[in-house]
């Protein structure tokens, strides 16, 4: 019930405010200092911040860890980059193993949205308001400032080599990749490895049928592990392979493929989400990394690709807006588990488990 309470904080942060606050912590003030003050208080602590970025190839990480070196080059972190449902799950391995005095990293960056609320209501996040708080749109926050919706990712966005295809014939509608010339052509990320792209998949279903599974499945799709691994195929040369074109996958890839915006399917949006872990014993270190990502610099390069951010002054297209897309139904398909699991497993039905080796451990594709 108290979870159900705190999941509905996460939508609805304004109208429930008065339950969240009676079940969260006191009111905090929104952050005042500038990021060189923040970054003088981060430079007394001692250690190595360590941050758990959510993600699935090894571009995911390049441009922020890059940024904040150099912005903070004194401040000594560790950013490892894994799938958001390992590191939520290694974190909390890490708590129950440590009766409760370590989460396994000072700040956590994730798709698992679902994680926050309980996180929060075991009392494991230090609240935190970055200087830019009233900026973010109301309900990819936590009201408390448990956790703070960080960037808008999206799946379901075309994704094409336009040196494999001329580009005014790549369709924007997922069914018409049910036509003959499309077969052996479509590179997709497994729908029952990554909640993202299962969540796209029930919008196909739900609008298409089962029967458009069958069809696809059918036009010899090539099923990929990792995001990231469609589009860094498609990118390859003629010469070394003939997938073209995927709707399954990320465009967040070094590299360079063409996308289009599908303009009838229902694609997927979600708050990529942040919070600082209670357990940290770097504070103001871990206060330093979440307001830089959250800072006019980094969320400028961050919404570049898409249009979309939490904050309003980044969300150049509107995402809550969009009549294709909605980021706070991807919440709530991920708070229902049961619900997530059923779908999961009628398409491993279908599918089979993912094969292949981690797209983070795989070399040949860089
Ligand atoms: C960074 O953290 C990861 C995960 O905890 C660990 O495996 C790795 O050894 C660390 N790297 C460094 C350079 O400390
Ligand atoms: C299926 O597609 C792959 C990737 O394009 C291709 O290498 C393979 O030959 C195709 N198989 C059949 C039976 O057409
Ligand atoms: C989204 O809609 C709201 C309410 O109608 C409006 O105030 C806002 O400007 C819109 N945002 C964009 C980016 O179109």
């Amino acid at each position: 019930m108290v979870c159900a309470i705190l999941a509905g904080c996460y939508l609805l942060s304004l109208v429930t405010s008065s339950f969240c606050l009676s079940y969260g912590h006191e009111t905090i003030g929104i952050e005042s200092r500038s990021l060189d003050a923040i970054y003088q208080a981060a430079l007394k602590e001692k250690g190595t911040l360590k941050i758990s970025w959510g993600g699935d190839g090894k571009s995911a990480s390049t441009g922020i860890i890059t940024a904040f070196t150099k912005r903070f080059p004194d401040v000594k972190f560790n950013l490892t980059v894994d799938l958001s449902k390992y590191h939520d799950s290694r974190a909390d391995r890490t708590f129950d193993t440590s009766n409760g005095k370590d989460d396994g990293a000072d700040v956590i960056v994730l798709q698992t949205v679902h994680d926050f609320p309980r996180w929060k209501e075991a009392n494991r996040l230090l609240p935190y308001k970055v200087a830019t708080w009233n900026d973010i749109q109301s309900p990819f926050k936590d009201e408390d400032g448990a956790f703070t919706g960080c960037f808008i990712y999206e799946f379901g966005i075309i994704v094409f080599n336009d040196n494999k295809v001329a580009k005014d014939i790549v369709p924007t509608s997922y069914h018409a990749f049910l036509k003959p010339e499309w077969r052996n052509k479509l590179a997709l990320t497994y729908p029952n490895d990554d909640d993202a792209i299962l969540c796209l998949f029930t919008l196909i279903v739900k609008r298409h049928g089962w029967t458009f599974i069958n069809s696809l499945v059918s036009q010899n799709v090539t099923w990929l592990r990792g995001s990231g691994t469609p589009s860094e195929l498609i990118a390859k040369p003629p010469s070394q392979n003939e997938l073209t074109v995927s709707f399954a996958a990320s465009t967040r890839v070094a590299a360079v493929v063409s996308s289009k915006l599908p303009t009838e399917d229902h694609y997927v949006t979600w708050p990529q989400t942040g919070a600082i872990f209670s357990s940290t014993k770097m504070p103001e270190t871990a206060k330093l990394f979440m307001s830089y990502i959250m800072s006019d610099e980094w969320q400028a390069t961050a919404s570049a690709s898409s249009g979309y951010a939490t904050r309003k002054q980044f969300d150049k297209n509107g995402v809550l807006n969009q009549t294709l897309t909605n980021p706070l139904g991807f919440v709530t398909f991920m708070q229902d588990r049961t619900n997530v699991e059923r779908w999961r497993f009628q398409f491993e039905t279908t599918l089979g488990t993912p094969q292949g080796i981690s797209p983070l451990l795989d070399n040949n594709i860089v």
